[in-house]
């Protein structure tokens, strides 16, 4: 089964027949809705700031909700993020296959693997090379562009914005674009052997970058622009994956006593 998981300004798939679902976990209930599409394929969809924006980035319940969308047998992910541009050759509005990323956020759970046992999840290919291969063609086929060049996500705490010298150090260190959600979500489905993919629609350009000063409103305003695009882009790869995807490429965690 494939999940989409959409971050802000996506809240719901279009035309689609929803029927919500609480799945208890060990680390709290996660809400999901499923959905059946007028083409008839099903899918799990999870608005992952609550509908109606509620949760903010800092507090979402990731382990949650990436344990609930395992238990129910989801074995690909595909994610939406939105993010601002630490480059102005990446501009707003673009579209871009998120490729690696770097980790600065401080005070969150980012893992299952607490203890007793230690175990070294390999994260080299957070991002699954057979989905990201599935939304390019995806993308070609509806004519819809995307970023040649796949793009390393920097992850902040939140839920403020950058300073103008952060964004310098982290354009300096080889970030493309800065968001606050891609950690510990890609962390935690790589944990669960969960294929992941996340496409990121660049909605402002970073705090400093050509004197950008980034709000929320302007982050909103380019999201309801572009969203359903992205609804588009994702929903097209799905007859590419089928119902019941399945992916060898993931390394298997290192454990080690
Ligand atoms: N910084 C961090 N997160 C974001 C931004 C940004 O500029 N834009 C959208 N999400």
């Amino acid at each position: 089964m494939v999940a989409i998981i959409g971050g802000t300004g996506v809240y719901e798939l279009p035309g689609a027949e929803e029927r919500e679902r609480t799945i208890p976990t060990p680390y709290g209930d996660a809400s999901v809705t499923e959905v059946r599409l007028p083409d008839g394929q099903s899918l799990v969809f999870a608005a992952r700031h609550g509908k109606g924006h509620a949760v903010p980035p800092h507090r979402l319940p990731a382990r949650a909700l990436l344990w609930g969308l395992k238990e129910i047998g989801v074995s690909a992910i595909l994610a939406t993020s939105a993010v601002g541009s630490v480059r102005e050759e990446i501009p707003p509005g673009t579209l871009a296959l998120l490729g690696d990323f770097m980790d600065f956020t401080k005070a969150r759970s980012t893992t299952f693997h607490d203890g007793p046992g230690v175990v070294h999840q390999n994260v080299s290919d957070a991002y699954c090379p057979t989905l990201r291969a599935a939304l390019r063609r995806s993308a070609a086929a509806q004519g819809i562009p995307l970023h040649p060049e796949d793009v390393v996500y920097v992850c902040t705490e939140g839920p403020r914005f950058e300073t103008p010298a952060e964004i310098r150090a982290y354009r300096m260190l080889g970030g493309d674009v800065v968001g606050m959600t891609q950690v510990p979500e890609a962390v935690l489905a790589a944990e669960l052997g969960i294929c992941y993919a996340a496409v990121a629609l660049v909605t402002n350009l970073a705090a400093g970058v050509q004197g950008a000063r980034p709000s929320h409103e302007e982050v909103l305003e380019l999201m309801a622009q572009q969203g359903r695009t992205l609804s588009r882009l994702l929903l097209g790869t799905l007859p590419d994956l089928g119902e019941d995807y399945r992916c060898s490429h993931h390394a298997q965690p290192e454990a080690m006593s």
